[in-house]
């Protein structure tokens, strides 16, 4: 069994549309594979509720009880490893990770950013947006490196920016595309249709003949 480990930080709604994807495509049937636990920084995230009703095994390990971030990421990696997972997915999982942990998970870390990479890293994603006056915006999917917001793209949503939007009209379209996209490129990750390599920096992303368009969501 190929089993998911997921890293939250609140609401947990691509955590919902992974499981759920997972549910109703039968993934343990499709792809023997599994999300085995759910694991988040902070014990009130509302997506553990999510979780817990599907059976799902959750952790709630809180930042601010370690003295650094070396000794935080050690006991995340800790947790992690007892899922021996084929991937890890961060859904939402609002920490800096060390370089220690990015480069023990290289090549089966993945994180969802809610923009066009490389446009809008870092937060207030979708207000970088309306500022630089883009047509269009949207999430990519990525695997991670040390850098934040910089690795590999495995694939990416995009929407219309409208005229009229607002920061929260705005998000809620991409938001729903994001439900769209991380179970599309988890599921093509496990078919072992999409992979990453090292290339000595953050690495390539492969894709086997007829995936590439599969990585692209439109509305
Ligand atoms: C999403 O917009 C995701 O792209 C970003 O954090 C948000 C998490 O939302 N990394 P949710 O917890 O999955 O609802």
């Amino acid at each position: 069994m190929k089993n998911i480990v997921c890293l939250i930080s609140g609401r947990g709604s691509n955590l919902e549309a992974l499981l759920n994807a997972a549910r109703v495509q039968d993934w343990g049937t499709a792809l023997s594979a599994q999300v085995t636990a759910v694991i988040s920084n902070r014990a009130d995230a509302a997506g553990l509720n999510f979780a817990r009703a599907a059976g799902i095994a959750t952790t709630a390990l809180d930042h601010r009880g370690f003295a650094s971030r070396e000794l935080f990421d050690t006991a995340l990696a800790d947790e992690i490893d007892a899922h021996n997972p084929t991937l890890v997915v961060l859904a939402g999982f609002m920490r800096v990770l060390t370089a220690p942990f990015v480069e023990r998970y290289r090549g089966r870390l993945i994180n969802i950013h809610p923009s066009l990479l490389p446009a809008f890293p870092g937060l207030a994603t979708h207000r970088q947006a309306l500022t630089a006056g883009v047509r269009v915006h949207g999430a990519t999917v990525h695997y991670v490196s040390a850098d934040v917001d910089a690795g590999a793209i495995i694939g990416q949503a995009v929407v219309p920016v409208r005229p009229d939007d607002t920061e929260d009209t705005l998000a809620s379209r991409v938001l729903t595309q994001e439900h769209v996209l991380l179970p599309r490129c988890g599921r093509l990750i496990l078919e072992d249709k999409v992979g990453w390599h090292s290339d000595g920096g953050s690495g390539r992303v492969w894709c086997a003949p007829g995936v590439a368009e599969q990585l692209l969501v439109t509305l």
